[in-house]
């Protein structure tokens, strides 16, 4: 039993010697043996030269340098693998089952990236080496710096997703000469790197045929990484059109009303100015991002007139009378806040039922018939001053809730589209 193991060791290591330790002598004697020495790398490498070669590849991708939303175009850093069968040199004689050798040597693929920017060129260089094992099987791997064009919609910015692609064409051939396959269903990501803008969604590839030639093609879908637009720029913009509509809560007689409401404004302008440099310069899709900080610089501006507005009711003298219609603007406003509606002995009453005040239900009918009835009673007596506090607390609460749901409704949308 000892000895039948022992002999096993023994078999297992001459073999795996005669595999792993081939000599110096051994590719000397490859390279001076005449198949390969008469080998031309010009010939296709087929004993019949109508036959087809299937190069099937696979690529890893090891960086996304930059994604230029501008001039639509994604510079990846990566290489492929391809293999293929070259029958015209296999079954040599020399003791090596593999060697590395120049990509000069020997024939290769005239493989292009067919959506690339720049020079339409077929890949490899000089340096690089293939590698033929005896079985006829050459596997040439080739670094790309790739910079290909992607089509590129930004209208969901910063919650936009890119689908760019790679698309591989042996350059001058036909698919019954050379047709391109992939060797893995998606694309190779054990190399990559995290990108800190860009987060990989998922990965495919596709084959096709155009106008009778091959073409691989490597699918690369990328969603923009928000939070940093998002903290920086889109939560400063909030808080401003919060602060903005504060403005109506600062005592009138302060004067700083409108100081305040243009400080806010400003810095509100800032803001959407660092944004808009952000935003690449594109106009064709709009971005929903700019329609709504436009909107939102259209109410802070609505909001900073009628600061303006509310502080003249202000400063009206007593002696004059208050316009009719500003009588019932104010008391439909008033009474559309509820419960502390007009009259004080009302207000009291309220308070033990329910201590938010004016925030509660303005549906509720037996209320609206009293406070109705009492408002009158409030009516002559009705000063600028009322006028002032109730215009400020309408303004507030209507600018501060646009401001929220304006938000919300561009936000969501634009979070959870499906681009
Ligand atoms: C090639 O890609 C297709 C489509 O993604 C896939 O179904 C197939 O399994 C892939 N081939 C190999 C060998 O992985």
């Amino acid at each position: 039993m000892n000895i039948t193991i022992y002999f096993c060791i023994i078999l297992i290591c001459t073999l795996s010697s005669t595999i792993l330790c081939a000599t110096n002598t051994d590719f000397q004697a490859f390279l001076t043996e005449t198949k390969f020495t008469d080998y031309n790398k010009k010939i296709f490498p087929k004993e019949t030269q109508s036959d087809q070669i299937i190069v099937s590849m696979k690529y890893s991708l090891i960086a996304i340098n930059k994604l230029d939303e501008a001039h639509g175009q994604i510079n990846l850093v990566g290489f492929i693998e391809a293999s293929w069968t070259n029958d015209l040199l296999t079954a040599w004689t020399a003791g090596i089952d593999e060697i590395m050798i120049a990509q000069d040597n020997v024939w290769l693929p005239p493989i292009s990236i067919q959506n690339t920017v720049e020079t339409l060129q077929t890949l490899g260089y000089r340096s690089n080496k293939v590698r033929l094992n005896k079985d006829g099987t050459h596997t040439w791997k080739v670094g790309i710096v790739s910079k290909t064009s992607c089509k590129i919609t930004m209208s969901h910015y910063p919650f936009d997703k890119h689908t760019c692609q790679l698309q591989f064409t042996p350059l001058g051939y036909l698919e019954d000469q050379i047709k391109l396959e992939n060797s893995t269903s998606e694309i190779e990501l054990t190399y990559f790197t995290e990108n800190v803008q860009w987060w990989i969604d998922q990965t495919s590839i596709s084959t096709s045929t155009i106008n009778g030639a091959s073409y691989l093609t490597f699918n690369l879908r990328i969603s923009r990484r928000p939070g940093n637009v998002l903290i920086n720029y889109s939560l400063p913009v909030l808080i401003l059109c919060i602060l903005s509509s504060l403005s109506y809560m600062m005592p009138a007689e302060s004067g700083e009303r409108i100081a305040y409401s243009v400080v806010t404004f400003l810095s509100l302008v800032i803001y959407i100015t660092m944004i808009a440099d952000n935003i690449p310069h594109s106009s064709s899709p709009i971005t929903i991002l700019s329609i709504y900080l436009t909107l939102m610089l259209v109410m802070s501006s609505l909001s900073m007139a009628m600061a303006t507005l509310t502080l003249r009711v202000y400063s009206q003298e007593e002696a004059t009378d208050i316009p009719l219609w500003l009588k019932h603007v104010t008391s439909f406003l008033k009474c559309q806040k509820g419960k502390n509606c007009c009259s004080k002995k009302k207000r009291k009453s309220k308070i033990g039922d329910n201590s938010d005040g004016w925030v509660d239900d303005e549906f509720d009918k037996d209320d609206d018939e009293e406070s109705v009835t009492e408002e009158y009673t409030d009516w002559d007596e009705m000063q600028w001053k009322d006028v002032g506090g109730v215009l400020d607390w309408t303004f507030f609460l209507m600018f501060l809730i646009m401001t929220i749901v304006v938000a919300i409704f561009f936000y969501f949308p634009l979070a959870f589209a499906e681009t």
